[in-house]
């Protein structure tokens, strides 16, 4: 970029140069690449497992709908309004130095601290793909499975390698840009997502776990459910559908006024809960084919499930399926948490594209040591730990890990989506709402319903996530 639009970025980027998506469909494939992530068939599956299915996956159901859409569209909307990334996004639409602007420094900070674990589990999935093509788990013993999850977990080279690849991978899409990268790698990857986890559905529903999955997926139970469970409930709901720091929004960012936003949203949230359930609908008939509990925790799909396809006939191949899916969901989704920052300094400072996407991603690469060391354990000692139990209450004992991701998921993304939610309630301005609303929009009798949402139901629901991290429930 020349020095002329360097100086003009700092006020007004170089607007008529932002790129953007080729149409409707590339933003719709793109912004359900973000969702759909690990959050989606690690995360979404184990938490259902660990609080029994039933009446958890109805509760979730109502918070996607109830508050995570609702801050979806006007995400959304901040961003194809205001053309930008989000901390000049937050300026151009409240003024260059309103505090609201905290927001989006609140979103780009997330980015890193996101991606630096995000990228760690995302090798792992790397790295059991090749496992999983190189020898299968086939004649494994549970135990052995058990003990290559901890080699895996405490192993430094191994985390290292696969995490800096993984990186590598993130970095070479975002730097060929929104068109020639994100796009384009969306439309190859979604599609091939997409029949990997029919393929996967399709096989289980072909073993006789399948109707004990769907009842307890789907029955009338909710033996094991807590007012934690519904809490963590609502805190996925943000995690899973990229909402609160800015990933929307910059994806947003990139549409044209004339796309409709509401009719995009309801098809993202829709997609990326259709694929939630599939991927139990997928993980739990095998998990009860070979005899194992879905409570498992984070390990049901490290642990249990290779134990379980190792039972299943043609189960390497199987394996090797599922790793692979994994890998491809957790690069889209990365993909967009790397885009958040490098369009920040796009935006912000006037970068290239390149130079932001090296030079962030190599910042990314390094804080994401830690994780991939295993932990806070080992690089700060108990001490570490301590402090953030006196500042977070429950923080306690984690690891840096756990502490990244209860950061971000229990404080970062809620506080996020707050700030937008409150933002274009309260803040925006009646008109420059309704207005934004309503273009290109086929949904205009929803207007009322979703500006009601926005100012009473998602304030409450993330005060309740604040005061559950609080320890208060
Ligand atoms: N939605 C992604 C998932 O479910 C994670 C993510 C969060 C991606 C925030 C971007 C922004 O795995």
């Amino acid at each position: 970029m020349t020095r002329t639009a360097r100086v003009a970025s700092t006020t007004a980027p170089a607007h008529g140069r932002r790129e953007h998506w080729s149409g409707r469909l590339a933003f719709i494939l793109a912004a359900t690449g973000s969702a759909v992530g690990l959050g989606n068939i690690w995360k979404f599956p184990y938490i259902t497992g660990v609080n029994g299915g039933g009446w958890f996956v109805l509760i979730y159901l109502i918070c996607v709908l109830a508050v995570a859409l609702p801050i979806m569209v006007a995400e959304i909307l901040i961003g194809r309004s205001a053309q930008r990334s989000p901390v000049m996004a937050f300026r151009k639409l409240a003024g260059a130095r309103s505090p609201w602007q905290g927001v989006g420094w609140l979103g780009v900070t997330a980015a890193f601290v996101i991606l630096s674990y995000y990228s760690v589990v995302a090798g792992w999935t790397l790295h059991y793909s090749w496992l999983a093509l190189s020898q299968g788990f086939a004649g494994l013993h549970p135990a052995e499975v058990e003990a290559l999850f901890g080699q895996v977990y405490q192993d430094p080279g191994i985390n290292l390698f696969w995490h800096g690849l993984f990186m590598l991978l993130t970095v070479t899409i975002v730097a060929a840009g929104v068109h020639s990268g994100v796009e384009r790698w969306s439309r190859i990857l979604m599609p091939l997502l997409f029949l990997m986890i029919l393929a996967l559905v399709l096989r289980a529903a072909g073993t006789d776990g399948f109707w004990p999955a769907l009842e307890f997926v789907f029955g009338a139970h909710g033996d094991r459910l807590t007012p934690a469970g519904v809490l963590e409930a609502l805190g996925h709901s943000f995690f899973t559908l990229s909402l609160g720091m800015g990933a929307m929004l910059t994806y947003g960012s990139y549409l044209r006024t004339r796309d409709d936003v509401v009719a995009t949203s309801l098809a993202v949230g829709g997609l990326d809960t259709l694929i939630s359930l599939m991927a139990c609908m997928m993980i739990f008939p095998i998990i009860f084919v070979a005899g194992l509990a879905p409570g498992a925790g984070p390990g049901l799909v490290f642990v249990s499930l290779p134990i379980a396809f190792g039972q299943l006939p043609g189960g390497a191949l199987w394996a090797a399926v599922f790793f692979v899916l994994l890998a491809v969901a957790a690069l889209t989704s990365a993909i967009s948490l790397l885009e958040v920052a490098v369009s920040h300094f796009l935006d912000w400072r006037g970068w290239s594209r390149r130079r932001a996407a090296i030079g962030i991603g190599a910042v990314i690469f390094v804080l994401g040591i830690p994780a991939a060391l295993s932990g806070g354990t080992r690089l700060f000692g108990g001490d570490f730990a301590a402090a953030t139990a006196v500042l977070f209450g429950a923080g306690h004992g984690k690891n840096w890990f756990d502490l990244a991701d209860y950061l971000a998921s229990n404080w970062m993304l809620p506080l996020g989506g707050l700030g937008i939610a409150v933002f274009v309630a309260w803040r925006m301005g009646g008109q420059a709402r309704e207005q934004a609303f309503m273009a290109g929009s086929r949904f205009a009798r929803l207007y009322w319903g979703w500006v009601w949402l926005l100012r009473y139901i998602v304030p409450l629901g993330v005060l309740a996530v604040f005061l559950h991290a609080l320890g208060v429930f």
